[in-house]
């Protein structure tokens, strides 16, 4: 196991980086706000496997968090996350405070990246109306920090990972996307670190995210082609587990997020469900 740099300030983070690429090494980051998991890991392997230096960030960030959310209740165990992050071989973890990331203070900031047309307001942006907003000023601030070559999101955040995609394309950043699988425990739940306010009878009611997504895939490849059936029998499956309240269920253009009702260029099936208190979201997208 190799050493793990903990970086708490920007210019750690800059002089670090800049010698590695005095040595000509490449470098990679994978934005994360901790309290890590398997899914979290999968991304550390991907970027290990493609860049000679890897970067992890762990930072819960509040412009992504509105009103009534949970950014106080933001699991967190930073000495797990390093030792996770050692494990798979991570060089160096950027850990900074909220006022190294937002010098304003109180994670107040006046400048923001925003994407302005229908993108971010689709899914999760319907009832989170500032969160990809947020998503991309720290996104976009990390990039500046880092100045990574690729940098890895995972594919259960679809949303945010097509909204970053095109972030990149339009302020010409020189960064690689990569996208990387959804990593789902044993019995199918998509790992999440929000998994872990589910009580036990939550757990197990969790499922029917993943029963819904696995039923609508084979529904797919039986070769449906009406979105809309696909997502009413999704749905169904869903509203028979009690505990379950969905937020929404929808089928959209994989790449733009614009709604779509028929299977013809790849459609992402993204739902967000509240489990008790707990809002859960899962996807997959059609070939
Ligand atoms: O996916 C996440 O954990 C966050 O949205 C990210 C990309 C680290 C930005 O805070």
């Amino acid at each position: 196991m190799g050493e793990l740099i903990i970086a708490k300030t920007v210019k750690e983070v800059r002089d670090q980086v800049s010698a590695w690429r005095k040595e000509g090494l490449t470098v990679g980051l994978v934005p994360t706000m901790g309290y890590l998991h398997e899914g979290h890991a999968s991304l550390v392997d991907k970027a290990v496997s493609m860049c000679d230096r890897v970067v992890a960030s762990d930072f819960v960030n509040p412009t992504q968090f509105g009103p009534g959310e949970d950014l106080e209740s933001y699991p967190r165990d930073f000495e797990h996350d390093c030792a996770l992050l050692k494990e798979h071989g991570c060089n160096m973890v950027f850990y900074p405070s909220v006022d190294e990331m937002y010098p304003d203070g109180n994670g107040k900031t006046d400048t923001y990246v925003e994407i302005l047309d229908d993108m971010p307001k689709q899914l999760c942006g319907k009832t989170r109306p500032i969160h990809f907003r947020g998503v991309c000023t720290v996104v976009s601030k990390l990039f500046n920090i880092v100045l990574p070559d690729k940098a890895f999101f995972g594919q259960k955040d679809a949303q945010q990972l097509a909204i970053i995609k095109r972030m990149v394309r339009d302020l010409s950043y020189g960064i690689e996307i990569v996208g990387c699988p959804i990593v789902r425990e044993a019995d199918g739940l998509a790992k999440s670190s929000r998994n872990t306010y589910l009580n036990d009878a939550e757990r197990q009611a969790a499922l029917c995210l993943s029963r819904a997504v696995f039923a609508g895939m084979d529904m797919v490849k039986a070769g449906e082609k009406n979105a809309d059936t696909v997502v009413g029998m999704m749905k169904d499956i869903i509203e028979k587990e009690p505990l379950a309240k969905i937020d929404y269920v929808s089928s959209v253009d994989a790449v733009t997020m614009a709604d779509v009702h028929e299977i013809k260029a790849p459609v992402l099936f993204a739902m967000a469900v509240y489990i008790g208190k707990t809002r859960l979201i899962d996807n997959f997208i059609t070939e």
